[in-house]
């Protein structure tokens, strides 16, 4: 028993491993910001805050961890913008980075132009996963077509941001954007971009169940409790949510 969970242990701890070597990010399709799994300073140096400006150092310091920054995780828009698709694309993420995500809900929200005025675009309906231990974790999840927020149509070559926000166990947010460029989907830089190996979702990741849509594709997200009523209809709307997403 004891060599068992050791064993398990230490094969978690090696595909951790792994997946610590294989990418620093959270967003591994289309891409990400920059590296932003980072913590500097102390909590004492920032007197508290979640970021403060080091005098000593002459730089800002993230106590805490820059993920926890809205609206992007701490990091500005980027110059190296990814193609994705016009008509909506594939997204995959790996959500167990940070301690404290054994379960976690996820939004995905779209900010429209260069340098977006918000990220009040919601995509997908809130969604919950269960991940294997409350500590870090490797895994990914993918959606394979989130689609464009309602109402809003894009140009060839017009501009966006696509912010994931995963909320933690205890309710604290952490933040992730990538840059985007809309393409065509034929286009040779994405037309075959997305594989088995970049989308799919690991065995230990469940997807639990889903809130209300109501708050998908208008200007801001409404955060409906979950209902018991709605529970029992979880596989239905998630089927029919998702399926209307492939
Ligand atoms: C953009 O550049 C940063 C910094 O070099 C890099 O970490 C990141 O992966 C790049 N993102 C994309 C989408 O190419
Ligand atoms: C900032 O500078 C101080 C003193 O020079 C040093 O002790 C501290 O570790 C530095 N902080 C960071 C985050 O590097
Ligand atoms: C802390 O991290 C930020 C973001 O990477 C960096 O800009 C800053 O220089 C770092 N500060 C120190 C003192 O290491
Ligand atoms: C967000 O920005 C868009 C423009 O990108 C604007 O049309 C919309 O009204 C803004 N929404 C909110 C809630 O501020
Ligand atoms: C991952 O699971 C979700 C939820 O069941 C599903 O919508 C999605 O299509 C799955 N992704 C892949 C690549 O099968
Ligand atoms: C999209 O437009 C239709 C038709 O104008 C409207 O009924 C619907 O409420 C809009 N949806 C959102 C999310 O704004």
């Amino acid at each position: 028993m004891a060599v068992h969970s050791i064993s398990r242990w230490a094969s978690s701890l090696l595909l951790l491993c792994i997946g610590l070597a294989h990418a620093h990010t959270v967003i591994t399709y289309p891409g990400y910001r920059g590296n932003n799994l980072h913590t500097n300073g102390t909590v004492s140096e920032a007197n508290g805050l979640g970021v403060a400006w080091d005098e000593k150092n002459g730089s800002y310091i993230y106590p805490y961890g820059m993920m926890w920054m809205y609206p992007c995780g701490g990091m500005p828009t980027s110059q190296n913008r990814t193609k994705w698709p016009v008509n909506g694309g594939a997204l995959a993420l790996q959500p167990g980075w940070f301690p404290g995500h054994q379960t976690a809900l996820i939004y995905v929200n779209f900010g429209l132009g260069e340098v977006p005025e918000n990220m009040s675009h919601p995509v997908v309906s809130p969604f919950q996963i269960t991940g294997p231990t409350n500590d870090p974790y490797p895994g990914t999840i993918c959606l394979p077509q989130v689609p464009l927020p309602a109402n809003i149509s894009a140009k060839i070559g017009d501009k966006a941001t696509i912010q994931v926000v995963e909320i933690a166990k205890h309710g604290a947010a952490l933040y992730n954007c990538v840059d985007i460029e809309f393409a065509d989907p034929q286009d040779p830089d994405i037309k075959d971009s997305v594989t088995r190996d970049n989308c799919f979702n690991s065995s230990d990741i469940s997807f639990q169940y889903m809130y209300t849509t109501s708050g998908v594709g208008s200007g801001a997200a409404i955060i409906t409790p979950p209902k018991q009523t709605l529970l029992a209809l979880v596989p239905l709307v998630l089927a029919t949510l998702l399926g209307g997403l492939m």
